[in-house]
């Protein structure tokens, strides 16, 4: 609240100084059910991190970006590029030109830029909010989600829409992207915050390539992926059930099993499967890789702060980065 009210104070203040700065946040994200499956139409539940990416606008001579997130070593690198093709799609989107209006855009906040937790998504809505801002443009939430949307088409090609619609909207998020139509986005609530811990590979991933060979593998083998989505719709349907009613013991299983269809698709990698290992033998109800896969993060069901802290120390112990947080 009082972030929120620091926000707006900035804003307005800075109407008022002849350097305007204008501000924009996105939240990161933690896909709890669906990655990869919800790319073809099927649902996914998702949460925002409390982890958000800032973005500061301020006119300037030429148009650039400075990049002060704190990152995975060698993401923001490997993904330079992309960002670059994705602001175009945000410029365009927003119907503005780079050239006539040359703006510095900051990037900070406390969200790792790293695979896993949505930070290409949470960049372009904290810089669609801030341009938005900055240009004085009157976009609401909708119209951010859909820009933001365009942002992520330049890390890969073809998203479901479900990062950009936990950056913009934040909280827990049934979502469903509708093949001719809008998207359905339903706010859920769980009976309760769960605690879950989230162990980085510290391994990058590119989307756009993890997707286009799960699509590869679908067409080699359209009656087993025929098969794995329809015990994926069992699983998501159930996990809905079994997070409004606060059933964690279900839901960890249902993890669990959510984890085995995606190492048949092919998005899973020794170094998932080792952080997985040690957090289910340190008790973790359930857990799964998050996210693009072969890389980033997984994540682990641990109700109850010990929990948490036994299975984040082990992970920690092992030699891994790890993020403490709660869903719902
Ligand atoms: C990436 O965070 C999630 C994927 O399902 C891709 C997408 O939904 O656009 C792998």
């Amino acid at each position: 609240m009082v972030k929120i009210i620091t926000v707006i104070f900035l804003n307005i203040l800075s109407k008022f100084t002849q350097d305007f700065m204008a501000i924009g946040e996105g939240f990161g994200k933690v896909i709890l059910f669906g990655e990869h499956f919800v790319v073809y139409g099927l649902p996914g539940i998702a949460s925002a991190l409390g982890n958000k990416t800032i973005a500061e606008v301020e006119p300037a001579e030429k148009t650039e970006i400075i990049d002060n997130r704190p990152e995975t070593p060698g993401y923001k690198e490997k993904k330079k590029e992309q960002q670059e093709k994705s602001m175009k799609f945000i410029w365009k989107a927003m119907g503005l030109d780079p050239e006539k209006n040359p703006v510095k855009i900051t990037l900070s906040g406390d969200l790792l830029a790293t695979s896993g937790t949505g930070a290409s998504a949470a960049s372009c809505a904290a810089i669609a909010r801030a341009l938005n801002v900055q240009f004085n443009l009157g976009f609401d939430d909708e119209k951010i989600n859909q820009i933001a949307y365009e942002g992520e088409r330049g890390y890969h090609g073809t998203p479901s829409g479900i990062d950009n619609s936990c950056a913009t909207f934040g909280g827990l998020i049934w979502f469903k992207k509708n093949l001719d139509g809008p998207n359905t986005i339903e706010r859920l609530s769980a009976e309760r915050p769960i605690e879950i811990v989230e162990g980085n590979t510290g391994l990058t991933a590119d989307t756009a390539e993890v997707v286009a060979d799960v699509a590869k593998k679908r067409e080699e083998n359209p009656e087993e992926f025929k098969q794995i989505f329809s015990e994926y719709e069992k699983v998501v349907n159930e996990a809905r059930n079994a997070l409004e009613a606060g059933d964690v013991e279900r839901i960890g299983q249902l993890m669990d099993k959510n984890h085995e269809l995606l190492k048949r698709i092919g998005v899973s990698c020794d170094e998932l499967e080792n952080l997985i290992r040690i957090a289910k033998e340190n008790g973790a109800l359930g857990a799964k890789l998050t996210g693009t896969g072969r890389g980033g993060y997984m994540i682990a069901l641990t109700p109850g702060k010990e929990l948490q802290e036994k299975v984040a120390k082990a992970i920690e112990n092992a030699g891994f980065m790890v993020l403490r947080t709660s869903i719902g």
